[in-house]
């Protein structure tokens, strides 16, 4: 133990059990009277301040085109919050928060537009003490990411003085494709560095993915046979229920594969399938997630290896539910995928032939994003084959939403006078191990943004490494004739079935 006189290392670290408060500092929403902004944005920011996490003279600035005064602003964000918020109402939370809210009007090529926001800025320095610290939010349709871009960069907004920080934070997706992806990243660099940009993936924002890494990385008892010498495969899945509600315009032409696979299961996929990282500092983070993600090997054969698929008509919790091409705003043609499963190899020492699946869909049976890290089965059985008839392969599955928790499934010996063994799970839950609820992604994802900590948001590389995976199968697809089917309400298409039975294994029902 150190003595009282001399250094002790414990109480001269960082204490990383402290809250991270922001430091001075603003955010300015483009896009702030979208469905984004309003359900997730501003709630978080709300949420942020009742928790303590802002600095006392925070700043909220909404960019739009409505006709709004500042009131009529701080209604909208009142109301959001109201309604979306996660922690409790407080008036003097609330009082505090609106000190610092304005709002500009303009579209996003009105140059006045974005000159008046350089003076509210400054405003906002001066009676706020936000000392130039400001953080621009992208919540805008993708197509309008280069100009927000080029209008910070031409009214000086980009620009970072002595002392004082300018960041961009930017909306999924990131890209249509490889050379979108290229081309947007060009754009975005050619005025903000790489450390000033922050791309978001909301998944990366939850607790149940951080906890990935605390599973694989703290304890002693999953990695030494978190490799090919002990696991069958892996299963990632993000199944949703809801079709795609008002949403035809953003979705057909996009698909489940560009919306969910390149981001999000990829980014699962990568945090599972990674080595431990030198520290848990953002560049060894990346570091690891771009090694795994250029391993990535698609299979020889796209036609067996990949399935795309479309939601019929069928019943969804006891309700009737059309099918995609008679959705509203649907171009009964369209062969946008609403289902997507793809088998991935990765050409590395520990995964050399373990297969990694990865499926997401809409009107599926339920709502459920899992890992499903499945083992072989035991080399040898000393008991009978009617003893284990029952048995299945041992998994631990990561429950990334809902129920958060972990699950750990294995063989037991069923109670009675016969040796007979089945199945039986032994469950983590987060409500049931913690009494501190968990915070929304954005929370944390916005938090991040304003402390400049960038471990929860993928790079250049990795977005890019991401869509050469993608490009090649949905070239495939394109060319392929037409989506398979699936009803809604249930599973996904017999092909997705048929492709892991070829392999001799089968999908999970969660
Ligand atoms: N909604 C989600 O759950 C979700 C999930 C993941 C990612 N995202 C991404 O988040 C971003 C925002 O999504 P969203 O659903 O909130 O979109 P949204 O509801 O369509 O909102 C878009 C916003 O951009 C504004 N806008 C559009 N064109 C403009 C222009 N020329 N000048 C000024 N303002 C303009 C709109 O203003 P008006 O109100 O005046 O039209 C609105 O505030 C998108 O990049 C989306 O891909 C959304």
């Amino acid at each position: 133990m150190t003595s009282v006189h001399g250094a002790n290392p414990l109480r001269d670290a960082a204490d990383r059990r402290l809250p991270r408060i922001a430091g001075p500092s603003g955010l300015v929403i483009f896009g702030v009277t979208g469905d984004l902004s309003r359900k997730k944005l501003m709630p978080a920011v709300y949420d942020l301040a009742n928790r303590g996490l802002l600095p006392p003279g925070f700043s909220l600035v909404g960019f739009a085109r409505r006709e709004w005064q500042d009131e009529d602003f701080t209604k909208v964000v009142h109301d959001a919050v109201k309604e979306h918020a996660r922690t409790p109402f407080r008036e003097e939370v609330w009082q505090q928060l609106i000190q610092g809210m304005r709002f500009v009007q303009g579209t996003f090529d009105d140059d006045d537009a974005f000159e008046r926001l350089r003076g509210t800025i400054e405003e906002l320095d001066k009676a706020q003490g936000t000392g130039g610290n400001f953080a621009f939010y992208l919540s805008v349709p993708p197509k309008s990411f280069p100009v927000v871009i080029q209008q910070l960069k031409k009214h000086g907004l980009a620009d970072q003085t002595e002392g004082s920080w300018r960041r961009a934070v930017i909306e999924k997706p990131f890209g249509h494709d490889l050379r979108s992806a290229e081309e947007l990243n060009a754009i975005v660099h050619e005025v903000f560095a790489p450390d000033q940009v922050f791309r978001i993936d909301h998944y990366l924002g939850k607790e149940t993915v951080q906890n990935i890494l605390a599973l694989r990385f703290a304890n002693q008892m999953f990695e030494p046979i978190w490799n090919r010498s002990f696991v069958d495969h892996v299963q990632i899945t993000m199944a949703e229920d809801i079709g795609i509600g008002g949403r035809a315009g953003y979705y057909d032409g996009i698909g489940a594969a560009r919306d969910v696979i390149q981001n999000h299961l990829l980014q699962l996929m990568a945090l599972t399938a990674m080595e431990e990282p030198a520290s848990f500092d953002a560049d060894a983070l990346a570091a690891e997630k771009t090694k795994v993600l250029g391993a990535v090997r698609l299979p020889r054969d796209l036609g067996r290896g990949t399935v795309f698929a479309q939601y019929t008509a069928g019943w969804q919790g006891g309700e009737k539910a059309v099918g995609y091409l008679q959705e509203e705003g649907i171009d009964p043609a369209s062969k946008t995928d609403t289902y997507a499963a793809i088998k991935l190899g990765i050409d590395n020492r520990r995964w050399a032939g373990v297969p990694f699946y990865l499926r997401t869909g809409k009107r599926l049976g339920r709502r459920v994003t899992e890992i499903a890290v499945v083992f072989q089965r035991a080399p040898h059985s000393p008991f009978d084959t009617t003893a284990t008839e029952e048995l299945g392969q041992n998994a631990v599955v990561i429950r990334v939403q809902p129920d958060e928790g972990v699950t750990v499934r294995f063989g037991s010996k069923v109670p009675g006078t016969s040796m007979e063994i089945r199945d039986v799970s032994m469950d983590f839950a987060y409500g049931e191990s913690f009494t501190e609820s968990s915070p929304e992604a954005y929370e944390r994802l916005i938090l991040d943004v304003l402390l400049g900590d960038s471990n929860l948001f993928p790079r250049t590389e990795e977005v890019e490494l991401s869509w050469k995976i993608l490009d090649p199968i949905e070239e495939h697809w394109d060319g392929h004739g037409r989506p398979a089917q699936y009803p809604a309400g249930t599973w996904g298409p017999v092909e997705a079935d048929e492709m892991l039975e070829r392999d001799g294994r089968s999908w999970r029902r969660p």
